[in-house]
């Protein structure tokens, strides 16, 4: 079938089954890996994706499912000049990056956050990463990189 959607903001169209998920659609037929894919039951967040500006597990959408929707993916994240965003940069000098599996899916998860919550507690950070693990358990520095970047944007629109 055809499914047509926008991904990182550009209009995609792409002939694929209709029994595949978001997840593979992206990585198989879109050739965009940035999204990981893990447990492929819900369970780790590596596959996380913004639809619509919602943090979901591509893993567990239907790739129809995007049609006519807004699909956000990691490759979507960036700064203006293509370089890493600020909440990237924080991620590396917070050392919140370690073998790097989780970490598409915590900056999407973190972006996810930041855009409904500019100003969120380290308690509500953690929950808003509760569905993504890091088997580094590297999470400390992960919260300290998303507060850091939640401080700076503050700072920034004032
Ligand atoms: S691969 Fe989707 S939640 Fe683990
Ligand atoms: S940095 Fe290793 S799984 Fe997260």
């Amino acid at each position: 079938m055809l499914i047509e959607f926008t991904l990182n903001d550009q209009p995609v169209s792409v002939e694929a089954p209709a029994d595949i998920t978001l997840l593979a659609l992206l990585r198989d037929y879109l050739k965009l890996t940035g999204t990981k894919e893990a447990c492929e039951v819900g369970e780790c967040g590596a596959c996380s994706v913004m639809l619509d500006g919602e943090l979901v597990n591509s893993c567990l959408i239907a790739a129809p499912a995007a049609i006519g929707r807004r699909v956000v993916t990691i490759e979507g994240i960036h700064d203006a000049d293509g370089g890493p965003n600020d909440l990237q940069r924080n991620f590396l000098s917070h050392g919140a990056v370690q073998c790097g599996f989780c970490i598409p899916g915590m900056v999407i998860a973190g972006e996810a956050l930041l855009t409904k919550n500019a100003q969120p507690s380290r308690q509500e950070i953690r929950v808003a990463l509760a569905g993504n693990l890091c088997r580094c358990t590297g999470y400390m520095q992960i919260v300290d990189a998303i507060e850091a970047t939640a401080n700076e944007r503050i700072k920034k629109s004032n």
